[in-house]
């Protein structure tokens, strides 16, 4: 029975691979097979992961589905689907792996099981009546996440009882699950769908919610019921769905007016049809780089052999990672680094940005500064980079004031000699000649 049935399937592909030679576009997606191993006493006892691959055409009709090759002989054929995705984001590119890359995308294709929704706001969707015969086929669900990373797209499949010919009932996707925002300003986080016009399910309403996940925590940020044209109430404020364009293009994005630091996190896409979810999530990550200010400023003017303390302010940044340095530029252009200086733990304001600041303790009288430079603080920061600088001026050493007080010194002597000189000559007796005898006789 199960060789007949490998028979066929490799009977099948070879001959469609055969009348399909000029087949194009889709390319054929590596996934892995997912499922929980049946364990002991009903609970699963592992996960069981198997090759399997999906060849994808946008219509029945159409030739696409097959690849040209062979497929593996390490494939179980009974892993191989023929999956019709009229949306064709099945075929995107950035779900094949090019030739020879290391870089892979990810495919995971999963057994799916058709129920009633719990939540609230999809709940109206499954209210009626019981499930449809409709229900009763093999369900997968796969969930692909694109070479870049960026494009992830999560997929239900309902395929006629062992056929291995999947057609996509719900799409959901995102082509940006990584986003990066500066505080304060819009934040859009992309999620659209797609779902199988023809299939009886897609007649009976659809509902989309978006939440939040963060450390272990998690809140609903919105939730629209399409089917009674009604939004969940939710404490989340700023964030919103645009109606029309879910209902005009299947656009679920979420729109965030104003980024905040809480807003850093994890955001799921779901969206329900009857007895069917798909999801997607975003990762949101607020950056903020520092601002800097350098203390006392202007900096006082400095001798050789003094210390001196510098602070540098960093303040109003997010995340919590962030590293200060010291650099000095003197008047040669030469730089040197000064190091870290001790770093002050940190404090955040109630708006959930942090501030931290660095000390720098300069022993003129070790450190060769000469007359001194551009004294700059160095932020480096997820959110970029930062510098600020103050000019530090040493007085006393160096080049021409050197020269002065040699000068100074030289006519300081020349007038003490002169003054010596004439002391001598008018209020002490002229030497005698005795004692010059005397030195002689010595
Ligand atoms: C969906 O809507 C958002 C916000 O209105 C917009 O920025 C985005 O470009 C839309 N996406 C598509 C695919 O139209």
């Amino acid at each position: 029975m199960a060789s007949s049935s490998t028979f066929y399937t490799f009977a099948l592909l070879t001959l469609n691979s055969i009348l399909q030679v000029y087949g194009t576009g889709c390319p054929v997606v590596e996934c892995w097979f997912v499922q929980e191993k049946p364990g002991r006493g009903g609970f699963p006892a592992a996960m069981n992961q198997e090759r399997s691959l999906l060849y994808v055409r946008t219509s029945l009709d159409s030739g696409e589905a097959q690849s040209q090759q062979k497929p593996p002989a390490d494939i179980d054929p009974t892993r191989i689907y023929q999956v019709t995705d009229p949306s064709a984001s099945l075929c995107s590119s950035t779900f094949h792996s090019p030739e020879g890359s290391v870089k892979k995308p990810q495919c995971e294709i999963n057994p799916f099981l058709p129920q009633p929704s719990t939540v609230k706001w999809a709940a109206p969707l499954t209210s009626s009546a019981q499930s449809p015969i409709y229900l009763q086929a093999d369900w997968f669900s796969a969930s692909l996440l694109g070479l870049d990373g960026q494009l992830a797209l999560s997929s239900v499949m309902r395929s006629a009882k062992a056929t291995n010919e999947p057609n996509v009932i719900l799409n959901v996707f995102s082509t940006s699950t990584s986003v990066r925002s500066r505080l304060g300003v819009p934040v859009v986080l992309d999620c659209g769908f797609w779902m199988e016009s023809t299939s009886p399910l897609s007649e009976l309403g659809f509902a989309v919610e978006w939440r939040y996940q963060f450390r272990g925590a998690g809140r609903l940020v919105v939730a629209y019921d399409a089917k009674s044209d009604r939004l969940a109430e939710t404490s989340e404020e700023g964030a919103e769905l645009d109606i029309s364009a879910l209902h005009q293009t299947r656009n679920a994005s979420l729109l965030l007016q104003e980024a905040q630091v809480r807003h850093t996190g994890t955001y799921i896409c779901s969206v329900y049809l009857p007895y069917l979810l798909a999801q997607v999530a975003i990762d949101l990550e607020i950056e903020e780089p520092p601002s800097l200010s350098i203390s006392p400023s202007p900096l006082p003017i400095s001798f050789p052999g003094q210390t001196i303390s510098i602070q540098c302010d960093a303040t109003g940044f997010a995340p919590l990672t962030l590293e200060l340095s010291w650099e000095f530029v003197g008047a040669d252009g030469k730089v040197q680094t000064l190091g870290q200086g001790g770093m002050s733990g940190h404090r955040q304001a109630s708006d959930g940005t942090f501030s931290q600041n660095s000390r720098l303790t300069l022993d003129l009288g070790k450190l060769d500064l000469g007359r001194g430079g551009e004294i700059t603080c160095v932020a480096i920061h997820p959110g970029g980079h930062r510098r600020t600088s103050t000019t530090l001026s040493i007085i006393g050493v160096g080049g021409p004031s050197i020269e002065d007080s040699m000068a100074m010194v030289a006519v300081a002597l020349g007038l003490y000699g002169l003054i010596k000189l004439c002391s001598w000559m008018f209020s002490t007796p002229v030497p005698t000649d005795s004692d010059s005898k005397e030195k002689k006789d010595k």
